[in-house]
């Protein structure tokens, strides 16, 4: 079963081909970082310019790589949402233009559901069930799943996402965009034992976080008198340590009440090393074992959701035979159903 995966669901163009038992066979991502780093944010209608100008690009690239015509292809998967509407629809239309050229499926899937199923791509995956951990530029949640579409929301964020909040910081910090990794890029030369910054709902009693107010710590630091510059490091590596804390504290809080031994971890957060440092640690003091995507998979990518799609189609879902263009700018992933209940679970 070969699967075309699309993602455009915000600031990269992503393409690849699935095989069941293969595996990747070909795929080519594209960054709009430069486009958007003047702006030092996403600019919506420029994310959907661009991902019109490289989508056909990629998808023609992408097949001649893997050696396959359009007629190859079982099904084509794209990101219906969460994300930015016109960057969806976007990758929608290519997708559900595509599905209808060829008379093939075209299945709507889940961004985060693609984060989430991605560690599975590993040389040594996690075994269902596990407890994930989603952190994402749009998404802190950590969940306790069963099986592909069998997700159990435990808690999330109730204001910013992890990524989020690094992005703001770096803000503050003035730093550029994208401000999560060059924040965790200076935080590696500071001293995260200087500022003693809140670790919000560390001891909520929930799976639940909060990180909006972090930021509004930072900024109370630097913006005092006696601040100076060369203190910046310091404060970038005390906030990371903050949100770490917190992740970490409650990830491993989610094995101990699930009772499971396998944490996964997705979403570009998950690149922070210093995150990674504290979770392997924290989860080998209580025997469990923590997977990460491959580097590569853990932004924004076509693989996971070729694989995602391609996991579904496995299981026996059939996407519906009407053909829309429907994206869901805002799609709670507590609403995928598994595929084995014999209907369309994903339907935008
Ligand atoms: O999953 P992702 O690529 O896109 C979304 O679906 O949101 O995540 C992007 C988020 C951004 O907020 C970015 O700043 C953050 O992940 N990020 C990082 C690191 N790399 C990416 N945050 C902290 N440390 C990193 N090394
Ligand atoms: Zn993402």
């Amino acid at each position: 079963m070969k699967v075309l995966g699309i993602e455009s669901s915000c600031d990269e163009t992503g393409v690849a081909v699935f095989e069941g038992r293969r595996g990747v066979l070909a795929q080519a991502l594209h960054t709009q970082v430069d486009l958007h780093a003047v702006y030092g944010g996403v600019v919506p209608e420029l994310a959907s310019r661009d991902h019109i100008r490289l989508l056909p690009v990629l998808v023609r690239q992408t097949l001649r790589e893997a050696g396959l015509d359009i007629a190859d292809l079982d099904a084509i998967a794209y990101t219906a949402g969460p994300g930015l509407a016109g960057a969806l629809l976007v990758g929608a239309s290519v997708a559900e233009a595509m599905a209808l050229a060829a008379g093939i499926p075209a299945l709507p899937v889940h961004h985060l559901e693609g984060h989430l199923l991605s560690p599975l791509l590993s040389d040594e995956p996690p075994a269902f069930p596990f407890v994930a951990l989603l952190v994402s530029g749009g998404h802190t949640q950590l969940m306790r799943v069963a099986d592909v579409g069998d997700y159990e929301l435990l808690g999330e964020t109730l204001d910013d996402a992890a990524g989020e909040a690094f992005d703001k910081t770096a803000k503050i910090l003035g730093l550029g965009y994208p401000g999560g990794p060059q924040l965790a890029a200076l935080a590696m030369r500071g001293e995260a034992g200087r500022f003693n910054l809140p670790r919000p709902m560390l001891h909520s009693g929930n799976f639940d976080f909060s990180f909006s107010g972090l930021k509004t710590a930072v900024l109370n630091v630097a913006s005092k008198p006696d601040w100076r510059m060369e203190y910046q490091a310091d404060l970038a590596a005390s906030f990371q340590q903050a949100v770490v804390d917190v992740l970490a504290a409650k990830a491993m809080a989610a094995l101990e009440r699930t009772g499971l031994r396998s944490l996964v971890v997705a979403g570009g957060v998950g690149a922070n090393r210093a995150l990674r440092g504290k979770l392997d640690a924290a989860a080998a003091e209580i025997g469990a074992r923590v997977h990460y995507p491959a580097p590569e998979l853990c932004t924004d990518n076509g693989v996971m959701i070729a694989f995602a799609g391609a996991q579904r189609l496995m299981r026996g879902e059939r996407p519906s035979a009407e053909q829309a263009i429907n994206v869901r700018p805002r799609w709670p992933l507590g609403e995928l159903v598994r595929p084995s209940a014999g209907r369309f679970a994903a339907s935008p």
